[in-house]
């Protein structure tokens, strides 16, 4: 395959978790791969493409729960690949969304190995579609930013509040559930108003997917009642209610508290 000699390594986006959200390019360099090094966030259903004669290798991080650090990813990435083997990176989602692409890229560069990446859809993007909801609203919602909550424990989250509180910009926040009260505090204290739409969806795309709709000042209870331990992104920005009401208050079908995907 010309654009999978021997000896390069692919950086491969898994989508949120449902196989067909996979790119056909995706699939089809996974079945020419030689060795597979996952992550813990890809879907069964996409593992379960990979042909039986590829290596596997896990190297999953959940949050707490880190497998094997970066620098060790890296290594085994690269050591793969000058050994001659045609290396598949599959990450959850997109690989450049709060994926470590940069490290891996620049740990493929430094030792000479060809590396490319092939983009998935990213978390926020298939919530959206769960959600049957545009991320961008014309006149409304002229903004979309992508931004990390990821909590370490006892320290506070390092984001600006301010720039983020704007009521035309649609937030997606990563690693953002277990520091939803910190979301919440941060963005009313900036003052965006309190009933401004938020979703929490957890397990994106798959069978066991949870969606919570509320507002922003409720989001901390939302938060707490969303049992799963699974991966949740949360959503907040007046295009996440109903973007046609004219009145978005009158959205009566928002604000509920636990709603299953028909
Ligand atoms: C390390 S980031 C990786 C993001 C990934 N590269 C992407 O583009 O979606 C992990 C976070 O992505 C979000 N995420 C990934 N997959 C998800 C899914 N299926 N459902 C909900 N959130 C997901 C969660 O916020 C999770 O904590």
């Amino acid at each position: 395959m010309t654009d999978f000699p021997d000896g390069m390594v692919w950086l491969v986006g898994a989508g949120p978790g449902d196989p067909e959200l996979l790119t056909r390019k995706a699939e089809r360099l996974i079945a020419a791969a030689s060795v597979v090094f996952y992550d813990a966030l890809v879907g069964q259903g996409v593992l379960d493409l990979i042909p039986r004669g590829v290596r596997t290798v896990s190297v999953g991080k959940r949050a707490g729960r880190h497998s094997k650090d970066q620098a060790t990813i890296d290594e085994l990435i690269v050591r793969a690949a000058l050994a001659g083997e045609r290396v598949v990176r599959l990450k959850g989602g997109d690989p450049s969304i709060f994926g470590r692409a940069a490290e891996e890229i620049d740990a493929c560069r430094a030792a000479g190995v060809p590396v490319a990446i092939c983009p998935g859809i990213t978390a926020a993007i298939a919530a959206a579609a769960s959600l049957s909801r545009s991320l961008t609203l014309r006149g409304l919602a002229r903004k979309l930013v992508f931004a990390t909550a990821h909590y370490r424990a006892g320290k506070p989250i390092d984001l600006d509040w301010q720039a983020l509180a704007d009521p035309q910009t649609t937030l997606a926040i990563y690693m953002g559930k277990a520091a939803a009260a910190e979301v919440s505090l941060g963005l009313l204290s900036q003052g965006l108003p309190p009933d401004t739409p938020v979703a929490v969806i957890e397990n994106v795309s798959l069978a066991n997917e949870v969606v919570i709709s509320t507002r922003l000042d409720l989001l901390p209870l939302a938060a707490q009642s969303c049992p799963g331990t699974g991966p949740a992104v949360l959503l907040i920005g007046t295009a996440i209610a109903n973007p046609v009401a004219t009145n978005l208050r009158e959205d009566a079908a928002w604000c509920r508290f636990t709603e299953q995907p028909s």
